[in-house]
């Protein structure tokens, strides 16, 4: 028996190449040696306000691109959240053992209320309940996710333990995936902060379905420093990023690619970065062009998916009704 693989995404901003070479990429790779599903969040979009005509189509750009990238829908499991109501109802449940002290832990939800204070919704609080759920219903082993995503992971098998130790033996412990390299792309234009796909300038993120000469103008624009020696230095944050997104396509060694560029300077780097980005997506965005060609081609996959995963989540959620004496 393979392990099994849960990972969602949620479909809102634009999907950038922090997300594809933290999550989406690995996600494809992982296809041969484990039992894959991959679910598009909806419901977690929801947390923040939506315009619902930009939502449903972001749905089917996030699922689009997916297919694009690599999973491959005969392998792996694709779907939306929102097509499987198990989702919602667990997470229901999982609110009811869940304690607020665990929750106020939570470090994404402090930062994301800091700017609203009380006027974030219930559900942005409680997300991590409710992707605990997404995890928790097909029994994964592993949930490959960036560095920011951790913590909630963790909440996800903290949570599972605990209804186990009252229940019994329900739940699958869920384990975090963190690659190694990529695991934090940060912005273009601030690197400090990390590259995030809403409410940011157009300089920010490049995005998978940017054209080349976007790309290239991006690229050339990104913020460094003052120096001009091309070193993985992590106190220059700027050119650490690029060097980062530089090794995470080419998967070049560290002294290789900085002997690479002894003697030049940033722009003959960037220029190179942007060659090896655009060659790195021009694949993709062909397949996706293909895909999306063929109307109602992505929503048959993504009811097919849905197909697959409701009966697996239907069966768990009927177990911990009944440990709990629902129905
Ligand atoms: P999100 O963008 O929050 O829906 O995240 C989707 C997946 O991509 C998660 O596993 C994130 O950890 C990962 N991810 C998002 N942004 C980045 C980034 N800038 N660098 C690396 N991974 C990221
Ligand atoms: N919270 C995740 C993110 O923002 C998305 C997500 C929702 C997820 N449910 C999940 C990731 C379950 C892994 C497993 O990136």
């Amino acid at each position: 028996m393979k392990k099994r693989v849960f990972s969602g995404i949620k479909p809102t901003g634009d999907v950038h190449i922090g997300r594809y070479l933290g999550a989406i990429r690995h996600w494809v790779s992982m296809q041969d040696d484990y039992d894959n599903i991959f679910c598009i969040v909806d419901m977690h979009a929801i947390t923040v306000p939506q315009d619902p005509r930009v939502l449903n189509a972001k749905i089917r750009e996030f699922a689009g691109l997916l297919l694009a990238a690599g999973i491959d829908p005969e392998r792996s499991i694709v779907f939306m959240q929102s097509h499987v109501s198990a989702h919602a109802e667990l997470a229901w449940i999982l609110n009811c053992f869940i304690p607020m002290g665990w929750m106020y832990r939570m470090t994404q939800f402090k930062e994301k209320a800091e700017k609203e204070k009380e006027q974030v919704s219930v559900g942005l609080f409680d997300y991590p309940s409710l992707m605990a759920a997404d995890i928790l219903l097909y029994k994964t082993d592993a949930v490959p996710v960036g560095e920011d995503q951790k913590q909630h992971v963790e909440l996800a098998r903290d949570a599972a333990q605990r209804f186990n130790n009252i229940y019994g033996e329900t739940f699958v412990l869920p384990e975090p995936l963190i690659p190694d390299v990529g695991a934090r792309i940060m912005g273009l234009d601030d690197p400090t902060k990390k590259m995030s796909g809403s409410e940011m300038g157009a300089g920010h993120s490049i995005n998978l379905l940017d054209s080349p000469d976007m790309i290239r103008s991006k690229i050339m624009k990104a913020t460094t420093d003052s120096r001009r020696d091309i070193l993985f230095d992590e106190s220059r944050p700027g050119i650490f990023n690029l060097l980062t997104i530089y090794e995470t396509i080419t998967g070049e060694e560290r002294k290789d690619i900085e002997a690479k560029f002894e003697g030049k300077g940033y722009s003959d780097f960037k220029e190179a970065l942007a060659e090896t980005v655009t060659e790195c997506l021009r694949p993709l965005q062909e397949r996706y062009r293909e895909l999306t060609a063929e109307p109602g081609r992505i929503d048959s996959i993504l009811k097919e998916g849905a197909a697959k995963a409701r009966p697996i989540a239907e069966k768990m959620l009927a177990e911990v009704k009944k440990k709990v004496g629902l129905g």
